[in-house]
Order: C-alpha cells, then sequence, then structure tokens
C-alpha cells in the first residue's frame, strides 16, 4: 500500500523490541515489547500530539520516527519515501528534513563549542551557506527567530538558563529548515512560564514557517492548546487517536477517559519489564468498564463515521459511532 498523499509522515505497524537481561545459554529470549504495532500519520503543516504514561513507549517511537532507532517490525515513510530502508547518502540526504528537540537541551548540546557554531554546524554539514560570514549571518537570524540576541553567539551552553539552551537547541534543529520536527518532552525541565514561551515557540514555526510537529509530552493540558491531532498511548500500543478537541471533550476509550478527568500529568504505572505482548487489551487489569469479552478477545480497531478517529476497545463495538476498521488506523483517519 503507497503512502497517503497528503501525509508527510506515516508509521505502519511498527514494534520495538528490547532484549532484557537474564536469558540463559539456551534458555528462551526474554524481551519487553516498548511499542507493539503503532500506526499513525502525520499531515503537512500538522502538529501530532502523542500522549502517554511515563514507559509508554513516546520516546522510542520518536527515536524510530527520527531513524535513531530501528523498528523491530513496521515502516516509516516520509515524503513517500520508506526511511526504514534508506542508508548511507540517501539517509544523510533526507536527514536534514527531519529533526529532533530533545527534553534535556543541555545534554544534547556540545559544552565545549559555542553555541553559534553549535546552531551553525548543520549548515556546515549540509553545506547551506557559501562562506563563514554567511553561515554566521545565518545563524544570527536563527537566534532571532528563537528568541535569542545575536551577541549571545560566541557564549557556551553552561552561560545560557534551562529555556535559553532550549531555545540554542530549536534553533540548531530548525537551521536547515526541516519539514518535520520531533519534540520529546521538549518543556517538561523547564519551569511553568518559560515552558509557556517554547511552547508558543513551536506554535509559531508551525504556523509561520508551516512545519509539521510531533509532539510528545505526557502533559494533556499542553498537547490540548498545542496539537491539532493526537495519538494516546497505553503500554506501547495506540488506544485511541483522533482530532484533539473531539478526542478529549468526548474520549471513547476508558484509559482517555481516565486522563482528561485528571487533566494534568500523565500518571506514572512502571512497566517492571512486562511485555504487553499477552493479546487482550493492554488496558484490561485498570478497566473500571471491562465486559466479559474483554478477558477472551483482543479489541480492534473501530473507527466513527468520518474515519478521523479510531478506537481500540470492545466497549466502542457496542457504541453505534463505531465500526471495525478496514485499514490501518489512523493513517485511514486521515483522509
Ligand atoms: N534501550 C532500551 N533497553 C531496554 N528497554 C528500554 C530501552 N529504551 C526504552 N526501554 C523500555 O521501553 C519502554 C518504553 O520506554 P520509553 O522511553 O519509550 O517510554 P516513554 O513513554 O518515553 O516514557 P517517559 O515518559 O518516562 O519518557 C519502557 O519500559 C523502557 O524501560
Ligand atoms: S477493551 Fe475492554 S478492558 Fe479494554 S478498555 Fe475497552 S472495555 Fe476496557
Ligand atoms: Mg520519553
Amino acid at each position: 500500500m503507497l503512502p497517503e498523499p497528503s501525509s508527510l509522515l506515516e508509521a505502519r505497524g511498527l514494534v520495538r523490541e528490547f532484549d532484557l537481561p537474564g536469558r540463559g545459554l539456551f534458555g528462551p529470549r526474554k524481551f519487553l515489547t516498548a511499542v507493539s504495532d503503532v500506526s499513525f500519520a502525520i499531515r503537512r503543516g500538522e502538529i501530532l500530539g502523542l500522549v502517554g504514561e511515563s514507559g509508554s513507549g513516546k520516546t522510542t517511537i520518536g527515536r524510530m520516527v527520527m531513524r535513531l532507532l530501528d523498528p523491530t517490525r513496521g515502516q516509516v515513510f516520509f515524503d513517500g519515501f520508506d526511511l526504514t530502508a534508506l542508508k548511507g547518502r540517501q539517509l544523510r540526504q533526507q536527514r536534514r528534513r527531519f529533526q529532533m528537540v530533545f527534553q534535556d537541551p543541555y545534554a544534547s548540546l556540545n559544552p565545549r563549542m559555542r553555541v553559534g557554531e553549535i546552531v551553525g554546524e548543520p549548515l556546515l554539514i549540509h553545506d547551506l551557506a557559501h562562506s563563514p560570514a554567511e553561515r554566521r549571518e545565518r545563524v544570527a537570524r536563527l537566534f532571532e527567530r528563537v528568541g535569542l540576541s545575536s551577541h549571545d553567539l560566541d557564549r557556551y551552553p553552561r552561560e545560557f538558563s534551562g529555556g535559553g539552551r532550549q531555545r540554542v537547541g530549536i534553533a540548531r534543529a530548525i537551521a536547515c529548515s526541516p519539514d518535520l520536527l520531533v519534540a520529546d518532552e521538549p518543556i517538561a525541565s523547564l519551569d511553568l512560564s518559560i515552558g509557556a514561551q517554547i511552547i508558543n515557540l513551536f506554535a509559531s514555526l508551525n504556523e509561520t514557517e508551516r512545519m509539521s510537529i510531533l509532539f510528545i509530552s505526557h502533559d494533556l493540558s499542553v498537547v490540548r492548546y498545542l496539537s491539532d491531532r493526537v495519538v494516546v498511548l497505553y503500554r506501547g500500543r495506540a488506544v485511541e487517536s483522533g482530532p484533539t478537541p473531539e478526542v478529549l471533550t468526548n474520549p471513547a476509550h476508558p484509559y482517555t477517559r481516565l486522563l482528561v478527568g485528571r487533566d494534568q500529568a500523565v500518571p506514572v504505572e512502571p512497566r517492571n519489564g512486562e511485555s504487553v505482548s499477552s493479546g487482550l487489551c493492554p488496558f484490561l487489569s485498570r478497566c473500571p468498564d471491562a465486559l466479559p469479552v474483554c478477558r477472551e478477545v483482543a479489541p480492534e480497531h473501530f473507527v466513527n463515521d468520518g474515519g478521523g478517529r479510531d478506537v481500540v476497545c470492545h466497549l466502542a463495538a457496542r457504541q453505534v459511532l463505531w465500526t471495525p476498521s478496514s485499514s490501518s488506523p489512523s493513517i485511514q483517519g486521515i483522509v
């Protein structure tokens, strides 16, 4: 099946397993399924929120999208290219088109480089400036774009506050005018007012430069504010997805309802190395609405009439709104 023409990125059936220690010489392989059959699409110019509690697989998905981590199974299409199959020069050529913003900008900035060099490095690597003077000029403009002063170019990362460092990280990420930003908890280490400024910067990059953004967060209120559509993850599975206002005002999955009821940071439920591959609904043990069928059969994907929403739950099957999905979740939903 070819990727949808309107989507910039499509993740199809992503699975990522991590080996766990403790396998004997001839014993069975022990592994954790961190991400299990997750599919979604990001349209051009869209912000897609990815929410879920700690350990639900958000970062693992972000890293697979960025090709920093290979999926165990599944594919990632970027602008029609099968990223999972790209290697060497072809991958490097595409790489400047998708960039990542990390939670901890300090850890991702080389402390021995001046911030001007850090931000200018991608321009150098991809040969996007004709001379050092042009590069410096472009870096100065990037600094202004992210709300820093061009007088800061020769300072070191340690001389900036957390918010300033995150702005440097964003300036570096947008240096080559990428089509897609993957932002993994970019405000989690910042205080509230600084975090709000960074959120507004993402909103402005999306609106003015039409950058698509995969915005990963455990904070529902931020995702509610920023994202056009949302994917809710639970234990490595996408349990519900659709337009943000609809999913968050009228959630269909009991887990989303739980999140929305709290409407705050998503609670932490350690996975303790447990695999999610048992097959039944991953929310079964916590679900207040579980039906007898939930203990016997895995729920399938159901979509609403317009196809814009997707939910994986037996309860949804009992409601008129939903019908079984005939194709991949979320991908169908963006047509
Ligand atoms: N390299 C690895 N080796 C083994 N297990 C891993 C590895 N990376 C992630 N995991 C496990 O995979 C699961 C998903 O981790 P991931 O970091 O993607 O979750 P997350 O949703 O980003 O969590 P958080 O909100 O805490 O950042 C977790 O149980 C984690 O312990
Ligand atoms: S499938 Fe069953 S157990 Fe799972 S969320 Fe829906 S009702 Fe609850
Ligand atoms: Mg994470």
